[in-house]
């Protein structure tokens, strides 16, 4: 079984699809053992607690930078045992050192179709007012390996989603976590966890047969 940590900032939306799908028995070879969160007060941690579920607050403002930030996290993540890392809503971009101990296990969700509306400042409701400026009529979801480069990192999964003539940033946001975020995550999750994603040149590929 691999120990699954979910780093959170906020509402913990993603995170409660994580929960359901490992209290549904979907999460194979792996249980979320631990949250640790960058906001103090943020709702994942309520949602943590009422699943039984060790949460830990590592405040982002209680550090000067970057750096010593992540090497406070890097601390936590090896003595919690992390083998499989999800970023759920995580919004505190790392110094490499986090991505490079641990290669190909650290996964994020993105509220956007990648290589499309990501990258530095494209993070929560930005990116559906964004999508919705630009006029595009599919967006979506994409879940990625964490790399050194930002929302960078290999695909594993990605969902679309119809943009609506009527949407608003919240509206669009709430359709990409129902129909999108909340199904892949888990999957990919589950997936890593099973060790059915191998990767070549740089490409993530699912093998089932695994
Ligand atoms: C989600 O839409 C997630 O994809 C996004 O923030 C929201 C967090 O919601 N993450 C990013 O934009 C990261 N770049 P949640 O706290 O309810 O899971």
């Amino acid at each position: 079984m691999k120990n699954i940590i979910v780093l959170v900032s906020g509402g913990g939306t993603n995170l409660q699809a994580l929960i359901d799908a490992q209290n549904r028995g979907e999460i194979e070879n792996g249980r979320i053992t631990c949250v640790i969160s960058s906001k103090e007060g943020a709702y994942a941690l309520e949602r943590a607690k009422n699943n039984g579920i060790k949460g830990i607050v590592l405040p982002r403002k209680n550090f000067t930078d970057n750096r010593s930030y992540s090497i406070a996290l890097l601390e936590l993540l090896n003595a919690e045992n992390a083998d499989v890392i999800v970023y759920a809503g995580f919004m505190t971009i790392l110094d490499e050192c986090v991505c490079n101990a641990y290669p190909y296990k650290m996964v994020n969700v993105h509220p956007a179709l990648i290589p499309s509306f990501c990258g530095k400042g494209y993070y929560g409701l930005r990116v559906h007012d964004e999508v919705l400026k630009r006029g595009v009529k599919v967006t979506g979801a994409t879940v990625h390996f964490v790399t050194s480069e930002c929302d960078g990192g290999p695909i594993i999964l990605q969902k679309a989603v119809e943009v609506r003539k009527d949407d608003t940033p919240e509206t669009l946001q709430r359709r990409v976590m129902e129909q999108a975020e909340w199904k892949i995550l888990p999957m990919a999750v589950s997936m890593l966890c099973a060790g059915k994603i191998e990767i070549k040149d740089n490409i993530a590929f699912v093998n089932e047969d695994k």
